[in-house]
C-alpha cells in the first residue's frame, strides 16, 4: 500500500465517522471505538515492523487496524448493542461497509482483498476461520493480535476509570461487577477460550482478556504485552485466590517463553523507526545539551534515516548545537508521524564533514544551503509518547 492510498483511506474513515456525530459530537461509545481503531492501527504497524515486513506491508497492516471495526458503528446505531451473537457479525458487516465505500482506495486488488478478509474474520473464533492463503492469514493474525493488545488496554483503563460503567451499554447482558462467574476460571485455565456470550461481569471480561494470551500469534505480540505489563495489570484487577495465582503463573510462563522465542518476530528498533519515519510529517526537533546540562533545541528539515538506523541531520546554520556536539553532547530527535504520533530517538552524536554519512545527507539538501556537515544520531533509545520502544 502506498502512503497516498493510506492517507485517502484515513480521510474516508474520518468522514465516515462524521456521519455518526450528533451536534458535532460522537457518542462516547463511538469515540471509544474511534480511538481504539487508531491505536490498533499503531499496534498493527509496530507488529508488522517487528516482523520485518516491507514499508508497503507495514502500511497495509496499519490500514487494516484503522478500519477493522468499520462495522461497529452501524451495529451500535442499528441494534444498541455490540454483542455480535444477537445483532450482527461486525467483522462481516465491516467488510460489507468497506466494499461499498472504500474499495476505490486500493490500487492493488490483492492487497484490498487481504485487508477486507482480515477485517471480515478479525472477530471470529480461531476454529471458525476458513483456510486462507498464507499472505492473507499473516495479515489476519497480525490484526487479531494488534486488536487484542488494545482491547486489553481498553478493558484495564475502563475498570480503572469507573469500574467499567460502560460495559452494560456495550454488552447489555453484562454488568460491571468484580466477581468471577463460577466455572469460567477453570474453563479459561483449560485453554479452551471464552465466548463473550458466557461472560456476565467486568471480572469475566478481564479474565477473557487474560485468556487471549494463549492465542497471541507472534513473539513480537508477547513482547509488546510484556513491555506494557498487561498480564500483571490484569492480575491485579482480579480476585487474589490460589486459582487465579496459578492461572496467571501459567500464562506468564507461556508468554515469557513466546516473547523470548523465535525468529520472524524480532521487534527490531530499526524497523520500528523505519515504519514511523515513512509517516513522518513536518520539521523535527533536535536537542543537545551544553557542558552545564542546559538544553538547546533547533528545528530541522534536512534529515535522513540511514540504512543502519541512525538519523543524519544536516548542519546548515548550527551554532550552539555544533558547539554542544563538539563537547560530546548526547542528543534527542523528536518528530511527528501520521496520525499525530510523536517519536523520540536518543543517543550519542557523531559529526562528519566528509565520508558516506555526510555525502548521503548532503545529496538530499538544496545546494543553496551551506551543508557544512552531517550530525549523525546513533539511536540508543526510542520512545513513542511515554512508551519505551528500545
Ligand atoms: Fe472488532
Amino acid at each position: 500500500m502506498r502512503a497516498g492510498e493510506y492517507s485517502a483511506l484515513h480521510r474516508w474513515f474520518d468522514v465516515y465517522l462524521d456521519g455518526f456525530r450528533e451536534k458535532g459530537a460522537l457518542h462516547p461509545l463511538y469515540e471509544l471505538k474511534r480511538s481504539h481503531s487508531l491505536r490498533v492501527a499503531d499496534n498493527a504497524a509496530l507488529l508488522a515492523a517487528g516482523l520485518g515486513l516491507a514499508p508497503g506491508e507495514i502500511l497495509l497492516a496499519r490500514a487494516a487496524g484503522l478500519v477493522h471495526d468499520a462495522g461497529r458503528f452501524a451495529q451500535f446505531r442499528d441494534h444498541g448493542s455490540l454483542r455480535d451473537d444477537d445483532t450482527a457479525d461486525h467483522g462481516a458487516e465491516g467488510r460489507n461497509t468497506l466494499e461499498a465505500l472504500a474499495a476505490g482506495f486500493f490500487s492493488d486488488a490483492c492487497e484490498r482483498d487481504r485487508l477486507f478478509t482480515a477485517v471480515q474474520y478479525h472477530n471470529r473464533r480461531t476454529s471458525d476461520i476458513p483456510a486462507l492463503k498464507p499472505e492473507s492469514a499473516k495479515l489476519l493474525k497480525l490484526l487479531r493480535d494488534a486488536d487484542k493488545l488494545d482491547i486489553i488496554e481498553v478493558v484495564l483503563a475502563s475498570v480503572a476509570a469507573d469500574g467499567f460503567r460502560y460495559l452494560p451499554v456495550m454488552l447489555p447482558h453484562m454488568e460491571a461487577g468484580r466477581e468471577l462467574t463460577p466455572g469460567l476460571l477453570a474453563k479459561a485455565a483449560g485453554g479452551g477460550g471464552l465466548n463473550t456470550s458466557e461472560l456476565r461481569t467486568a471480572a469475566d471480561m478481564l479474565l477473557m482478556s487474560a485468556s487471549w494470551f494463549y492465542d497471541l500469534n507472534y513473539p513480537a505480540s508477547h513482547r509488546l504485552a510484556v513491555r506494557r505489563g498487561l498480564l500483571s495489570r490484569l492480575r491485579r484487577e482480579l480476585p487474589a485466590t490460589d486459582e487465579t495465582a496459578d492461572f496467571f503463573r501459567n500464562l506468564e510462563n507461556i508468554s515469557q517463553a513466546a516473547a523470548a522465542g523465535g525468529k520472524g518476530g524480532e521487534m527490531d528498533a530499526k524497523e520500528i523507526l523505519k515504519a514511523a519515519w515513512d509517516l513522518r510529517e513536518g520539521p523535527a526537533v533536535f536537542t543537545t545539551v551544553d557542558k552545564d546540562g542546559l538544553p538547546n533545541s533547533v528545528y530541522v528539515l534536512g534529515m535522513k534515516l540511514l540504512e543502519d538506523g541512525s538519523i543524519a541531520v544536516i548542519d546548515n546554520y548550527f551554532h550552539k548545537t555544533r558547539e554542544n556536539i563538539k563537547n560530546g553532547s548526547k542528543g534527542s530527535f523528536l518528530f511527528l508521524a501520521k496520525p499525530r504520533k510523536a517519536y523520540q530517538a536518543k543517543g550519542r552524536i557523531e559529526y562528519f564533514t566528509s565520508g558516506p554519512e555526510y555525502e548521503e545527507i548532503r545529496a538530499i539538501v538544496d545546494p543553496k544551503y551551506p551543508r557544512v556537515a552531517a550530525a549523525v544520531l546513533r539511536v540508543e533509545e526510542l520512545y513513542s509518547g511515554d512508551e519505551k520502544l528500545l
